[in-house]
Parts: structure tokens; C-alpha cells; sequence
């Protein structure tokens, strides 16, 4: 007996990992995640979709075997190599020795690379597909980069499901539901910008091209592996996919990131956070970015078109945790926002200097002349924060 049948030959494999804090030692997980595997099964054959993160192998594994009873599976078909969706390969072959792990040329190199396998592998091309029997028909479409250069998609023909890895997934461990018709979608679409610029977002022009080979496909179901498995809400999620990866800005709020020692130019920043909140603005976030997580900031500065910055200079440059969220951002080739600057110094202001160097290879223009304050920010300079911000709010209008 298994509850785990999500719809006419696909059966739900994945685990939760409610016990890692940093996902890749990165990126925090405060729900959770999950690592999702399908295992879907023919008349003739059955095949594992992606694996999970090497500490839950065994556990998958004994999923496997209360589905199949008699049967092992054939296939192990690896989207992805992250080890996050790989980890499991070894014990999972050792369970089931009959396994062929199925995978692109770049796949196979990984295997062979991380796990030491070389036998008992199939090496699929873009287009190609395996029949499990019993109209049960899986096509594979190649999508580098989204996001390591292996990465594909399986596509089940006959039930018009779409294993798409990492692709449409978010952070949040599943709460007993798996598909998104059972449970509130709500809290995972915050966690899927988060997942996706953190993870995927320098890649938004590989994505682009992945989106443009599954446009003829039809899709009533998408199976990533983190998060949900969409079927209701498919319109939703590849729409924020399709404009994340575009670089496109999902609202016309401001993200305000300051950097501060002893809040000189933390109160810059509240100075213009206040002036936008008086022209209209409604949705304004206020990072600290020595306390906030540069993960939510990231996922703040793909959200909103607006963007404040304002950091003290530090040793002849750019405050850290400032300078190393622009470097973050400037990875993921950030663009199409709405950006104001803002310093202070005691003696030289070279922080505004390299933040406007970092914008440069934004191809991003300031709103307004940088605002630089000597000590601490006068009148004169709170007044000019306060005209920048309202600079930045009439481009948001
Ligand atoms: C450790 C340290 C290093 C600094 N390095 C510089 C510097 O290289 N050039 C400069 O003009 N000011 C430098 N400053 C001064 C600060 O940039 C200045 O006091 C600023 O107003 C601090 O802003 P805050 O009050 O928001 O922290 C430094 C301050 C500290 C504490
Ligand atoms: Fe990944
Ligand atoms: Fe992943």
C-alpha cells in the first residue's frame, strides 16, 4: 500500500530535509526543503526520475520497495547531478543492481567523475525518447545551464507531465501535500524567487532558451525537484519563471540596502525610505546588510524594480557586506532596475566610487548624482536622500 500515486503512473519519491540550515552552505533553509523524485512505471519497465541527497537515500529506497513490491526498477533518469539530486547513485545501484542510469553525454562524464560508474549507463540525445510500455513514452530535452551544463528535462508524453529538475523549484519542505491543488501555494512563491535568483539567476538566458523548446509541448503537470508539483497554477509559474529570467522586476517596489557602523548612513537611508513612502511607494524592504541574509537580499533586488544603496566607505573602499552584495548581483548580471546611491566618508568617499563602478557594468544609469556625506549627514545631505528617493519615485510611477 502507498499513498505516494500523484497521477496515473507517477508515483511521488521525494524526501524532506527539514535538518540542513544552509542549502549548497549557501543560502538558509528556514522551512526547510525537499529533494523530489518521481518514479514513474510501464507496462514493461519502470524508471527512477532524479534521486535525493545522499542521507535520505535509504529511506527512498525503502519508499521504492513498498511501491514496486516484486518489480525493481530499470532506469535511473538523472536530470541533474547536483549531488543534491545525485548523492543517493551508489546505494541506489547497490539496492538495485539491475539499474541503468540514463543520463546526457555531460551526465555520464559526471557520473563517471563523482561517483566512479561506468557500467550499465544509457546515453540519451536532445529529442530522444524510451518507451516503458503501455503508452507510457518519456522524451528528454537537453536545457544547459539551468543551472550546471548537464541539466535536462524528461517529458511524459501520453500524461503530459514535464520533469523539469531544478527548473520552476523553490525552497520549503512539503507539508504532507505534494501537488499544488492540495495545499495553500502561498508561502512557496516568495521561497521560488529566492530559489531561483539565488541559484539559477546568472543563468536567465539559458533559461530563456529552455522555455522556448518547451513552448510547443503540452504541459498539465510540471514535476521539478524542490517544492510543489504544479499542475493548477502551471500559468503562474512559468510566467514568474519567464519574467525572472528576463530580468524583469515583479513589482515597483524599492529595495533599500544600507550599510552602517554607526548609523550615519543608516539614517540616509531612512531619510529616503521615508520620501518614497510619501510618494505612493507601498511595498519598501530595509536590508541592513550586515544582518540580513544576502540570499533575501538578492531575492528583494530581483523582485523590486527600485534599489537604494547607501554605504559608508571602509578602509579605502566599499563597506563589506554592501560591496559583497553588489558583487553578488553584478554574478547574476542584475538589470532593468531603478537605482539611487548613497555615501558617507570622513576623509575620502571612495565607497560612492566603487558603487558607481559596480553599476557601470550594470549598464545602469543612477536616478540621480550620487548623494556624499562628509561625517555625519547634515540637513543639506538628508535633504538631498530625500531627493533622490523622490527621483527614484517618479521613475517608478
Ligand atoms: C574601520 C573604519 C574604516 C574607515 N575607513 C575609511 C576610509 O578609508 N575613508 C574614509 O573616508 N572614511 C573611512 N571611515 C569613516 C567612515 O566611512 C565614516 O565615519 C562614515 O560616516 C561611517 O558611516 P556609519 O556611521 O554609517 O558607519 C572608516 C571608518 C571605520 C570605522
Ligand atoms: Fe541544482
Ligand atoms: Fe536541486
Amino acid at each position: 500500500m502507498t499513498n505516494s500515486e500523484i497521477a496515473p503512473h507517477i508515483h511521488y519519491i521525494g524526501v524532506n530535509d527539514r535538518t540542513t540550515p544552509l542549502f549548497e552552505s549557501l543560502w538558509p533553509l528556514p522551512n526547510g526543503v525537499s529533494y523530489n523524485s518521481y518514479l514513474i512505471s510501464g507496462s514493461d519497465k519502470v524508471a527512477i526520475i532524479d534521486g535525493v541527497e545522499v542521507s535520505h537515500a535509504l529511506e527512498q529506497i525503502d519508499h521504492i520497495k513498498t511501491i514496486l513490491g516484486d518489480r525493481t526498477p530499470d532506469y535511473l533518469i538523472i536530470n541533474h547531478m547536483e549531488p543534491d539530486h545525485s548523492g543517493g547513485i551508489s546505494l541506489l545501484r547497490s539496492a538495485f543492481p539491475g539499474l541503468t542510469i540514463v543520463g546526457n553525454a555531460q551526465t555520464l562524464a559526471m557520473v563517471k567523475g563523482f561517483y566512479g560508474v561506468t557500467d550499465n549507463t544509457l546515453a540519451i540525445k536532445d529529442g530522444d525518447t524510451l518507451e516503458l510500455g503501455g503508452d507510457v513514452t518519456l522524451q528528454f530535452f537537453l536545457t544547459p545551464m539551468v543551472h550546471w551544463p548537464e541539466t535536462m528535462m524528461t517529458y511524459f508524453k501520453e500524461g503530459k507531465a514535464l520533469f523539469s529538475g531544478d527548473a520552476f523549484g523553490c525552497f520549503g519542505a512539503l507539508n504532507g501535500a505534494i501537488v499544488d491543488r492540495e495545499m495553500n501555494t502561498e508561502r512557496y512563491f516568495p521561497e521560488m524567487v529566492r530559489y531561483y535568483s539565488n541559484i539559477v539567476g546568472k543563468y536567465g538566458q539559458f533559461v530563456q532558451r529552455a522555455l522556448a523548446k518547451l513552448a510547443n509541448a503540452e504541459i498539465e503537470m510540471i514535476c521539478s525537484t524542490h517544492g510543489p508539483v504544479w499542475q493548477e497554477e502551471i500559468d503562474r509559474v512559468i510566467d514568474l519563471y519567464n519574467r525572472l529570467s528576463q530580468y524583469q522586476p515583479l513589482d515597483n517596489g524599492v529595495t533599500i540596502v544600507y550599510g552602517s557602523m554607526y548609523g550615519n548612513t543608516a539614517r540616509m537611508a531612512e531619510a529616503a525610505a521615508r520620501q518614497l513612502a510619501l510618494e505612493g511607494v507601498k511595498e519598501i524592504v530595509i536590508h541592513n546588510a550586515s544582518v540580513s541574509s544576502q540570499s533575501q537580499m538578492i531575492a528583494d533586488c530581483f523582485a523590486h524594480r527600485g534599489l537604494v544603496i547607501a554605504a559608508p566607505t571602509y578602509s579605502d573602499g566599499l563597506f563589506p557586506p554592501v560591496a559583497a552584495l553588489m558583487k553578488a548581483l553584478t554574478v547574476r548580471g542584475l538589470k532593468n532596475r531603478e537605482v539611487a546611491l548613497l555615501g558617507s566618508h570622513t576623509w575620502s568617499p571612495q565607497g560612492i566610487k566603487m558603487m558607481q563602478k559596480y553599476l557601470e557594468a550594470w549598464e545602469t544609469e543612477a536616478v540621480a548624482a550620487p548623494v556624499s556625506a562628509k561625517h555625519a549627514p547634515d540637513h543639506n545631505a538628508l535633504t538631498q536622500c530625500a531627493e533622490a528617493a523622490s527621483a527614484l519615485a517618479s521613475k517608478l510611477r
